[in-house]
């Protein structure tokens, strides 16, 4: 590979640039600045109400905002994109569609041949493990499955770009465990650009190449820390080790004291503070 074309490879391809949004007088974001690089997994932590739904659907295209912008491959999003897709935080199913319909219905409205529809979603109904459930409706499967199906829909559609909310916030801890192997055994395969959001610090360190935090509303970016376990990996290699734990330790007490700063990061790992506009 060239020079320029590795540049172009690690080139931020999603960045959000002093955002801002109000829900009337209510100031939800305050002046988010993220760069998510090509085939980059961004997870976020932060408290509940911090804006991190409204943000993620911002970047989707699905709500305007008040300052800032956000630019996917040198171009301002402003609408929804095929190249983007969501998990939503509550699976967003149609329960009147079977659970083809469901996972087909990005590929239908991108007016892909019925074919190819079929081939993808049945690729996807198998990869996240729902085979035989093809005919029920979401209110026939149970919390994991209806997230493993939100999840199916995103994948098939062949984005490049996911962003996932809450995605396994439903289900028990194994459960959660299994979906979370599943997703960076699929990316493995099917790299893909990520932001997700979720509750959970294991999650997010066990997930994402960075993990940032943002602070109570309105929302901003605290801090940034590189996990570093690269592609490949192995949940349980990691959780036994030194670093994960330091990290789980430092994101704890960082998010227990919401108002503070984090203070000195563990050794070797690497921290990048708030970016001011
Ligand atoms: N459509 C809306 N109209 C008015 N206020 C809204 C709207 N959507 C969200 N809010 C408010 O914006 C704030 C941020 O909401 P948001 O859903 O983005 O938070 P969150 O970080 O995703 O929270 P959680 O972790 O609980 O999912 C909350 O105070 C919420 O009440
Ligand atoms: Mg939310």
């Amino acid at each position: 590979m060239s020079r320029t074309a590795v540049m172009e490879e690690r080139r931020a391809n999603l960045s959000l640039r002093g955002l801002h949004k109000r829900y009337g007088s209510l100031h939800v974001l305050d002046g988010i600045h993220l760069d998510v690089g090509h085939q980059e997994i961004i997870t976020v932590l932060g408290p509940s109400g911090c804006g991190k739904t409204t943000l993620l659907r911002i970047v989707n295209g699905l709500i305007p905002y008040d300052e800032g912008e956000v630019v996917f491959r040198s171009e301002r999003v402003a609408a929804p994109r095929p190249e983007m897709a969501m998990v939503f935080q509550h699976f967003g199913l149609f329960p009147w569609k079977r659970l083809y319909q469901n996972i087909g219905y990005g590929l239908r409205i991108q007016g892909r041949p019925p074919e190819e529809i079929d081939r993808l979603v049945r690729r996807y109904i198998g990869l996240v493990g729902l085979d035989g459930f093809e005919n029920h409706y979401p209110s026939e499967l149970s919390g994991g499955m209806q997230q493993r199906a939100g999840l199916a829909r995103a994948l098939a559609t062949q984005a490049a770009v996911l962003l996932l909310d809450e995605p396994f916030g439903a289900v028990d801890a194994l459960t959660r465990e299994l979906l979370q192997e599943e997703l960076l055994r699929i990316i493995d395969v099917e790299p893909k650009s990520m932001i997700f959001i979720t509750h959970s610090i294991d999650e997010a360190l066990l997930v994402g190449d960075r993990v940032v935090v943002m602070s109570p509303r309105p929302g901003r970016i605290r801090f940034e820390l590189e996990t570093g376990f690269g592609r490949g990996r192995e949940i349980e290699a990691i959780r036994a080790s030194d670093r994960f734990q330091a990290m789980r330790h430092y994101l704890w007490e960082a998010l227990r004291h919401p108002d503070s700063d984090p203070g000195p990061v563990p050794d070797g790992v690497s921290l990048r503070m708030e970016v001011k506009p």
